[in-house]
């Protein structure tokens, strides 16, 4: 009697365990998705790399900066990682040719134009300054990506999602 008690209140110990364990688990992956990034600390001029190293068919990440760089036709273009949507951190997936939001599958191109999801525009971007040596991104001077419509570049997915498939 007193042995399947013993029993009982074990395996009752564990599940709530269990439970706590996948809960503590879920508000930790909830945070890590949807915590603001470090980027409030930023708001100034950002020197990056040189011109010549900002990519024309694929995007380059800026840490310092927190945004990726690419080239769209002659200008050098400085997106923030952040989603319009809920402000998930966006990542760059290859394979796809194309930003992928985790949270509710937002997808952008190459250019930060919305491809698919719920994102009211595309991504934002940061103000650039080029110069010989390198290019300056202005972390203080957001401009606001534009509502969903037709893509300005000719870019159609290439592959399989990151994220999503
Ligand atoms: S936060 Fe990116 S799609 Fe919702």
């Amino acid at each position: 009697m007193s042995r399947d008690m013993g029993r009982r209140d074990f395996l009752n110990r564990g599940w709530k365990a269990g439970v706590a364990l996948i809960g503590a688990a879920a508000a930790w992956t909830t945070w890590d998705l949807l915590r603001p990034l470090p980027g409030s600390a930023l708001g100034g001029s950002v020197k990056t790399i040189a011109p010549s190293e900002v990519p024309t068919n694929t995007t380059v990440y800026v840490q310092a900066a927190q945004t990726f760089l690419t080239r769209i036709g002659d200008d050098v273009v400085a997106l923030r990682q952040k989603c319009p949507h809920l402000g998930c951190t966006v990542s760059w997936c290859e394979n796809a040719g194309e930003f992928e939001c985790p949270c509710h599958g937002s997808t952008f191109n190459r250019a930060g134009e919305v491809r698919s999801g719920p994102s009211p525009r595309g991504l934002d971007r940061y103000a650039v300054t080029v110069s010989d040596d390198f290019v300056d991104v202005n972390t203080g001077e957001i401009i606001e990506g534009a509502p969903p419509g037709p893509e300005s570049i000719d870019e159609p997915r290439r592959g399989e999602g990151c994220t999503h498939g």
